[in-house]
């Protein structure tokens, strides 16, 4: 198949909602992550979403919306206190679990009852839904178990041939996908997945926020898990990966101390120096900085001749949660104490 790259002009915009409504699948950048987007009211397109990415059949999608009515039209119903909440947040990186209307074909949720539904702010993914004229379920744009992309390059990396068209829109602002949360009751929030709307941004406006176990610790087997993404293998580079804890000083010693030919270090820019062969990951004091570089960065370590990667460990508050949970999913949740290394 012949992969043709889009600007996101007005007239190429308006091509590519055309494909969508057509049953192609057309890949699109969001501010979380770039979406491998297909019609969601068609199973057929749906399916093809699948097959691309060798997704797991039991992986359930995101809807993604540009309006009130597209909600109405997927979703059962919507209690008053998550309406109240996603005026909060939406447009924006919050993903809700709802009661599945019955529109939506059962191979968006993977059979389950609910669906999963997100209003992006991405004015290129906002102007491409409208002109699809349907909700676009969307998963992260990479092949099963690669990190999400985040710009042009790694959606080319992974889909080209695979896709009829990809749209470039420069590098995603945030680069983790969007907070998941399922509606337990009342202003109870159950968090499945950590993103750019943080644990504290919900409390905020009056929530409460229960964090799903399987947020930054292995899911065991035969444990019940409420998002089946959990389960699934994710973001890990080809080479090992050990996240080192402790104060930035004595982690840097500690990795020093195993440099060698083929080893590599995931390091905050105030510490690249000290390292031979190391990876930018943000600054140490700005976690915004590091969600961007997290994707590319675990990309990079694939193009390298590397066969182990040590990696600092971020702060855990605000997005910080979110930066953890995808770090320690890449590492297989190998963390080590410095003075242990
Ligand atoms: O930021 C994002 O959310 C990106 C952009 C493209 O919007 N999309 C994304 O989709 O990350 P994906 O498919 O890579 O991740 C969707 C996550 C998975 O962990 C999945 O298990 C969970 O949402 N999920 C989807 N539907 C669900 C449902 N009905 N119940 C529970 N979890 C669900
Ligand atoms: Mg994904």
């Amino acid at each position: 198949m012949n992969t043709k790259i889009y600007a996101d002009s007005p007239a190429e915009l308006a091509e590519c909602g055309a494909l969508l409504r057509k049953g192609e699948l057309v890949c699109f950048p969001t501010e979380t992550v770039y979406g491998l987007g297909a019609n969601a009211l068609d199973p057929e397109a749906v399916a093809k979403i699948f097959r691309v990415k060798n997704r797991p059949a039991n992986n359930p999608l995101i809807a993604h919306i540009c309006d009130h009515g597209m909600l109405e039209q997927i979703v059962a119903e919507i209690p008053e206190e998550i309406r109240e909440l996603t005026a909060q947040f939406w447009p924006g990186p919050l993903t809700v679990v709802l009661p599945r209307g019955e529109k939506i074909p059962p191979i968006v949720s993977a059979g389950l009852d609910t669906v999963a539904v997100r209003w992006p702010e991405h004015p290129v993914a906002q102007a491409l839904i409208r002109e699809a004229g349907v909700p676009v379920v969307a998963p992260s744009a990479n092949l099963s178990g690669r990190p999400s992309p985040t710009c042009l390059a790694h959606c080319k990396d992974d889909l080209t041939g695979k896709v009829s068209a990809i749209i470039d829109g420069g590098s995603c602002a945030i680069g983790l996908e969007s907070t998941v949360i399922l509606p337990m009751g009342g202003k109870k929030l159950k968090l499945l997945r950590p993103g750019g709307i943080t644990p504290e941004m919900l409390e905020a406006v009056g929530y409460e926020v229960e964090i799903d176990p399987a947020v930054l610790a292995p899911v065991q087997e035969g444990q019940k898990v409420s998002s089946p993404g959990m389960l699934h293998k994710h973001y890990a580079p080809k080479a090992p990966m050990t996240i080192v804890t402790g104060e930035p000083d004595s982690v840097c010693a500690a990795i020093q101390q195993k440099q060698a030919e083929d080893v590599w270090v995931l390091a905050f820019d105030e510490y690249l120096p000290r390292f031979a062969q190391a990876v930018s990951f943000g600054s140490e004091t700005d976690a915004a900085s590091q969600s961007r570089a997290l994707f590319d960065a675990l990309r990079r370590f694939d193009t390298l001749p590397c066969k182990q990667i040590y990696a600092m460990y971020p702060a855990g508050d605000g997005v910080g949660l979110a930066i953890r949970n995808r770090l320690l999913r890449a590492a297989s949740f190998q963390i080590i104490p410095a003075e242990r290394l």
